[in-house]
């Protein structure tokens, strides 16, 4: 090369030290990309890493399945609960898993995923490898790609074996309790009937010839024995009278008298009627007579309750006016008992505490058949609903 100069150099010099500075400018940017690709690459493994043992410790079953069905991954709960190992499914597609009657269901809820729906989540059955059916609540999803496209199906199993079998005994333990609380009620009234008939035959037999005795020594004493012990054989009768009066009526609340004999509508006659006096409440009672009427468990059923709701009126409503209506047609009989007083929250009730009557009204038209209905709001009166389905015959 032809020297040309001290300028030129300079130049070139210039130049070569241009190049030499924007090449480690690009070092520096490169090797700082690499540095934030690497960190990003070491979060991406760490998340995955994460990821990984959610899944791996999940108590539910999660399984990965390619859109063919062939299993991508099986975590430790899918072992658990259907009992193959990771190793025997991976790469494969178990249809054994699935009852034969879901088969069908199956590979359609795989169409509906593979277009990219959603299934929502439902309860279904798998078999176990050792042919136990089991309980599981189920969610599929898709799994996407990062183009959005749909690579596989995500399935979530949750063993439900123990809560269903939870579910039975609280239903199985309920029923139980309806049947026991029936019987309650069937041996509550037949105690009831030996008492009102012990009263009747033998202490109101008794009572009378107490009372013809005390007759027969008025007449039988002497003149100066009457006078001195006159005003105390006059006390002795008027006893003997007040403790006959007491008794019929323990007779009457211990078994509606009326009720076996004149049927329903009078019974309620005869309630209402005592529930006038007592309280001054005025009760309009209207409806026609129960024919051909309900077995006598029903009927019964049926004063209790309106015994009891006439109480609860009396105890807590306020009211001026209590209605009344028994509707009695051919398929259903209804028994409407509503007063205007001042109501209350009925959420309140549920949880019981001490007040069982409301439970006791409930569980006793229930023994029998009768629907039970009560509606009730704070200032909006109370009401209470019995219906009576009749059975064709
Ligand atoms: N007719 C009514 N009017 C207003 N409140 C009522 C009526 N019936 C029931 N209640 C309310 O419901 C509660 C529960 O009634 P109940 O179970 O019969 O228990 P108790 O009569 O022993 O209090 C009562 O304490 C009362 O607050
Ligand atoms: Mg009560």
């Amino acid at each position: 090369m032809e020297y040309q100069g001290p300028d030129e150099l300079d130049e070139a010099a210039a130049a070569i030290n241009l190049m030499h500075e924007n090449a480690r400018a690009l070092v520096t940017e490169l090797q700082h990309k690499t540095e934030l690709a690497q960190l990003e690459r070491s979060r991406a493994t760490e998340a995955q890493a994460r990821l990984a043992a959610i899944v791996e410790y999940s108590s539910d079953a999660i399984i990965g399945r390619a859109l063919d069905g062939t299993v991508t991954s099986w975590n430790a709960a899918a072992e658990r609960i259907l009992g193959y190992t990771a190793a025997e499914v991976i790469g494969r597609d178990p249809v054994e898993i699935f009852p034969l009657e879901l088969r069908q269901k199956i590979a359609e809820h795989r169409k509906l995923l593979n277009a990219g729906q959603l299934v929502p989540e439902y309860e279904t059955v798998r078999i176990h490898k050792d042919g136990r059916r089991v309980d599981v609540a189920a969610s599929v999803s898709a799994i996407k790609d990062n183009s959005g496209s749909i690579i596989g199906i995500a399935a979530i199993l949750r063993d439900i074996t123990e809560r269903r079998r939870a579910e039975d005994a609280l239903r199985r333990y309920a029923a139980r309790l309806r049947e026991l609380s029936r019987r309650l009620s069937e041996v509550e009234e037949s105690e009831r009937r030996a008492i009102s008939r012990e009263l009747h035959d033998r202490i109101g037999q008794e009572l009378t010839t107490l009372s013809l005795m005390v007759g027969a020594l008025d007449t039988r004493l002497s003149r100066e024995s009457r006078n001195a012990v006159q005003k105390l054989l006059k006390d002795m009768q008027a006893l003997v009278r007040y403790v006959v009066a007491h008794i019929r009526d323990v007779m009457a609340e211990l078994r509606p008298p009326v009720l076996d004999d004149y049927g329903l509508l009078a019974a309620l006659r005869h309630l209402v009627t005592e529930f006038a006096n007592r309280t001054g409440i005025a009760v309009n009672l209207s409806g026609a007579d129960v024919c051909p009427r309900l077995p006598l468990v029903v009927e019964t059923a049926m004063v209790r309750i309106s015994q009891e709701a006439l109480n609860n009126i009396a105890k807590h409503a306020h009211a001026k006016k209590v209605e009344i209506s028994l509707d009695s047609a051919s398929e259903r009989v209804v028994l409407d008992i509503a007063d205007d007083g001042v109501g209350f929250d009925t959420g309140n009730i549920a949880d019981g505490g001490e007040h069982w009557g409301m439970i006791t009204m409930r569980e006793r038209a229930e023994a029998v058949g009768i629907t039970f209905r009560l509606e009730s709001a704070p200032g909006a009166g109370t009401r209470i609903v019995l219906e009576a389905e009749r059975v064709a015959s």
